[in-house]
């Protein structure tokens, strides 16, 4: 899943226009991006926009929820999951332990519903709280559900006080690179894909590209969108590019042939199992983009 793109669940329009787009997930969202007065109508228009418009999408429907913390959860929940989404997002998760009591929730609404146990996958945002950060060891085994890994920096700034999330070069500063590193070895840890953070400037194509490439280099899998035009941006970055799939057979091919051996070498360069490993992890990626 290399594309993410949010959808305000609140937008007829925004819902409409989604469908076109080419992302793998559509995040239907009923929290940060639909003021107060509109979660009961974006809960309807989400529940809706899954039950009767999946056939023209080929891309997962995932909605993300209001936190745990905010009162709201249960009702996201109870309007969104008769439809049967692909999975929920959950923001401003603050440990493993959030997402076991989602779980805990969905499986009872999965019940009610008549749904399979366990269908419907989480994916938080481990980041948006300073707690958040500091507990990221805890995603490891917390739920089968658990479907990848993601972080933001803006809920993070307003929670630590700090004015900016980028210096004057724009680069994030130390904290939301921790935050991001974090994400990435807990993902890691958990078995799970990370998946980078919006790029909020969406005018901006060439940032845009340059923010996947360094996320695909230090080993995102995906990346989340905001507005319809990153999309393509984001999917051609985390597809993987023929060469590098010739590569990576090269390197299987090169262990299978040796009877799995330790350490090859191809072409004057050594390959030893850590090589094997990033060949795999590459050519099911690429598999699962349909270019292998
Ligand atoms: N999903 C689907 N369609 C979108 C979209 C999105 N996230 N963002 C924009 N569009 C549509 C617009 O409706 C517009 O369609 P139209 O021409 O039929 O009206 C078209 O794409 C072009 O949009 P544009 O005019 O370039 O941008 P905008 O000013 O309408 O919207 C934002 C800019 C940022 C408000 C909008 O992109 C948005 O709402 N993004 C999602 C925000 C969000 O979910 N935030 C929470 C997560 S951080
Ligand atoms: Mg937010």
């Amino acid at each position: 899943m290399r594309s993410w793109l949010f959808v305000p669940g609140d937008s007829e329009r925004k819902l409409d226009k989604s469908l076109a787009s080419q992302a793998d997930v559509l995040i239907l969202d009923l929290e940060d991006s639909v003021a107060p007065q509109n979660k009961p109508l974006a809960r309807d228009m989400a529940a809706g926009f899954i039950a009767d418009r999946r056939g023209e999408t080929q891309a997962l429907l995932y909605v993300r929820v209001n936190d745990l913390a905010t009162g709201l959860t249960d009702d996201d929940l109870k309007a969104v999951v008769a439809s049967r989404p692909d999975g929920i997002m959950l923001p401003k998760c603050n440990s493993g332990a959030d997402v076991q009591q989602l779980s805990t929730r969905l499986r009872v609404l999965e019940a009610e519903n008549g749904l399979p146990d366990g269908s419907i996958r989480i994916v938080p945002l481990i980041t948006e709280t300073a707690t958040g950060v500091l507990s990221g060891a805890s995603y490891r085994g917390a739920s089968a559900r658990l479907a990848g890994l993601t972080w933001g920096a803006e809920d993070l700034s307003a929670a630590i006080g700090a004015r900016s999330t980028r210096d004057e070069a724009g680069r994030y500063t130390d904290v939301f690179r921790f935050a991001r590193s974090v994400t990435i070895l807990a993902a890691s840890a958990a078995g799970v894909p990370a998946i980078d953070t919006v790029f909020v400037n969406f005018r901006d194509t060439e940032g845009m590209r340059r923010e996947c490439l360094e996320a695909e280099r230090d080993g995102f899998t995906g990346k989340m969108a905001i507005h319809p035009d990153q999309v393509a941006v984001i999917n051609e970055a985390f597809t993987p590019s023929a060469e590098a799939v010739g590569q990576a057979k090269a390197v299987i091919a090169a262990f299978a042939q040796s009877g799995n051996a330790g350490v090859v070498a191809i072409d004057g360069q050594m390959y030893d199992v850590p090589h094997l490993r990033r060949a795999e992890g590459l050519l099911a990626r690429a598999r699962a983009a349909g270019v292998a």
